[in-house]
C-alpha cells in the first residue's frame, strides 16, 4: 500500500466542514478590513527564496523542498507567501500609485521540511496579509488589529500579542556591531548549530532554541536599545496606536523572526490552549521595508503576517464552536427504478432551486434507502414511485416529526421550500399548516 508522506495528512469528509467555516471567517474578516485575495503558484525559482527569507535562515539552509524541473532549472516548493506576493505585485506592476497601498491576502499550503510534531507539518496551510506601499505606523496597527480581529472572530481568545522593533538599517547596523562585540566574548558557550550561525549571521544566533543557551542569549544586547530616532519614534507611535484601540500586548525584547527581511515591528500571536502543545505560535509577522528594493522592485515599504491554519483548528478543538454541518434538505427515495419514471427530473429541479438532494444509485431495498437517509441526516423523506408518478403526486415525510402528507409535484419545491424556511404556502398546497 502506498502511504502518505511523512508531515503530510489528508482532510477527510468527517473533517472539511471546520476548515470550511474557518476559511468563511477568514473570507469575512478580510473583506471587513478591505483586503483583496492574491493567489501564487506554489512553486517559484529556487532564487526567490533565497535571496528574501534569507541565504542563512533555518527555512532556507534546512527546510527547502528544491527540485530540479526537466528543464534543469532549480524550482522551490514555497516555504511561505510573502516572498511570491512580493514577486507577483513586481510582475504585475500591481504598485502604480493609485493602487497603493494594496492590501492583500493569501490562502494556501506552504512546504517545509521540518521534523514532524503536532502543529508542525511538512505541508501547512496559510493564511497571511500584506499592506504594501505605506511605511505608516497605522498599517502595522492595521496587521495587528487584522490578526486581532481574526481570532476574535474564531472565539479565540487567551491570546497573548509578543511585540519588538528591530529598527531601520542604521539601527541594525548599530546592534550589529554591539551584538557581535557581545558574542564575540560569549559564543564559545554556545551550542554548534549557534557557532555556526555567528559566522553566517549573527542575529540568527538568536533564534537558538536549546535550553542551556537561554541564560548567555537572555543577556545579550537588546535590538530596542539601539534605535535611531526615526525607528523608535515609528515604534513609539505604533504602539500608542494600539493602546488607543485597547489591544493588550507585551514588549518582548527577545522576538527577532526566523526570516531575514524584517525591519521595525515584528510580532508574534500565541494562546496557551492546551490542545496546542507546544507550537503555540498562531501567527508571526512583521514590517519589511526592504524586500521590494532587494527583488529588484521599487522601494515599497510592506507589513504583513501568517497565520498557521493547522494550530488555529488544533486552538478550535479547545474551544466549543459549534462547526455547521453541510445540511442535507431531502433524500428521494425510489420505491421503483427511477429510470422509469421522471425522478432524475424531479431531483435536479429541486437542485436548481438551491435545495440539497440525495439519492441513491444502487437500487436498494425501501428499508435500507430510509437507513442511508438517516445516516445522512435527511431532514425530508421523499417517497415517489409509479403510482405517485401516475398521479403527479409525491409522498414528504419530515424526519423529526415522522408526518408524511401527499403533495402536487408542481408544488414541491415551493412547500419544501417553506417548510424548510418555516412559512406556509404562498399557494394553497394541503401540506402546509398554514394552508
Ligand atoms: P513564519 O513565522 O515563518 O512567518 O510562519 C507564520 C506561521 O505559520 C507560524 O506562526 C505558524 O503558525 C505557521 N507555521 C510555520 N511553519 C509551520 C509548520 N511547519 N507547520 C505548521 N504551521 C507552521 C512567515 O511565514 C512570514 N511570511 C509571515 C509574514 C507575512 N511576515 C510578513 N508578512
Amino acid at each position: 500500500m502506498i502511504r502518505k508522506i511523512k508531515g503530510t495528512y489528508d482532510v477527510l469528509p468527517e473533517e472539511i466542514n471546520k476548515w470550511h467555516n474557518l476559511e468563511t471567517v477568514m473570507r469575512n474578516v478580510a473583506t471587513l478590513f478591505n483586503f483583496q485575495e492574491i493567489r501564487t503558484p506554489i512553486f517559484e525559482a529556487s532564487e526567490l527564496f533565497h535571496r528574501s527569507v534569507g541565504e542563512t535562515t533555518d527555512i532556507v539552509k534546512k527546510e527547502t523542498y528544491d527540485f530540479l524541473d526537466r528543464g534543469k532549472r532549480l524550482n522551490t516548493l514555497r516555504p511561505e507567501g510573502t516572498a511570491s506576493v512580493v514577486r507577483s505585485v513586481i510582475e504585475n506592476k500591481l504598485y502604480t500609485e493609485e493602487n497603493l497601498p494594496l492590501k492583500l491576502y493569501y490562502y494556501g499550503p506552504m512546504f517545509r521540511y521540518e521534523r514532524p510534531q503536532k502543529g508542525r507539518q511538512r505541508q501547512f496551510h496559510q493564511f497571511g496579509a500584506e499592506i504594501i506601499g505605506t511605511n505608516s505606523p497605522l498599517s502595522d496597527v492595521e496587521i495587528i488589529n487584522f490578526a486581532a480581529t481574526f481570532l476574535e472572530a474564531l472565539k479565540i481568545d487567551k491570546i497573548k500579542i509578543r511585540i519588538n522593533t528591530l529598527g531601520d538599517k542604521e539601527s541594525k547596523d548599530n546592534y550589529r556591531v554591539a551584538l557581535n562585540e557581545y558574542l564575540d566574548k560569549h559564543i564559545h558557550k554556545l551550542c554548534s548549530d549557534c557557532n555556526r550561525r555567528y559566522k553566517e549571521n549573527p542575529l540568527r544566533v538568536l533564534d537558538c532554541k536549546v535550553d542551556k543557551d537561554s541564560e548567555t542569549l537572555k543577556n545579550a544586547p537588546k535590538p530596542l536599545d539601539y534605535l535611531s530616532d526615526r525607528a523608535k519614534m515609528h515604534f513609539d507611535q505604533v504602539l500608542a496606536s494600539l493602546d488607543q484601540m485597547k489591544l493588550n500586548y507585551v514588549i518582548d525584547s527577545n522576538l527577532v523572526r526566523g526570516l531575514d527581511y524584517y525591519t521595525h515591528t515584528v510580532f508574534e500571536i500565541e494562546s496557551d490552549l492546551e490542545t496546542l502543545g507546544a507550537q503555540a505560535t498562531l501567527v508571526g509577522g512583521g514590517r519589511y521595508n526592504n524586500l521590494y528594493s532587494s527583488l529588484d522592485g521599487p522601494d515599497l515599504p510592506a507589513m504583513g503576517f501568517a497565520f498557521g491554519v493547522e494550530r488555529l483548528l488544533l486552538a478550535l478543538e479547545a474551544i466549543d464552536s459549534d462547526t455547521k454541518k453541510q445540511p442535507l434538505h431531502c433524500y428521494f427515495i425510489n420505491l421503483g427504478n427511477p429510470l422509469e419514471t421522471d425522478a432524475l427530473k424531479i431531483i435536479n429541479d429541486l437542485r436548481h432551486g438551491g435545495l440539497v438532494v440525495d439519492y441513491d444509485f444502487l437500487n436498494k431495498s425501501l428499508k435500507a434507502q430510509f437507513k442511508q437517509a438517516d445516516r445522512l441526516n435527511a431532514r425530508y423523506y421523499l417517497i415517489y414511485g409509479d403510482e405517485e408518478a401516475k398521479k403527479q403526486v409525491i409522498n414528504v415525510k419530515d424526519s423529526e416529526t415522522k408526518e408524511q402528507v401527499e403533495v402536487k409535484l408542481d408544488e414541491l419545491y415551493q412547500y419544501l421550500y417553506n417548510c424548510l424556511t418555516n412559512k406556509s404556502c404562498s399557494k394553497s398546497c394541503d401540506g402546509c399548516e398554514g394552508c
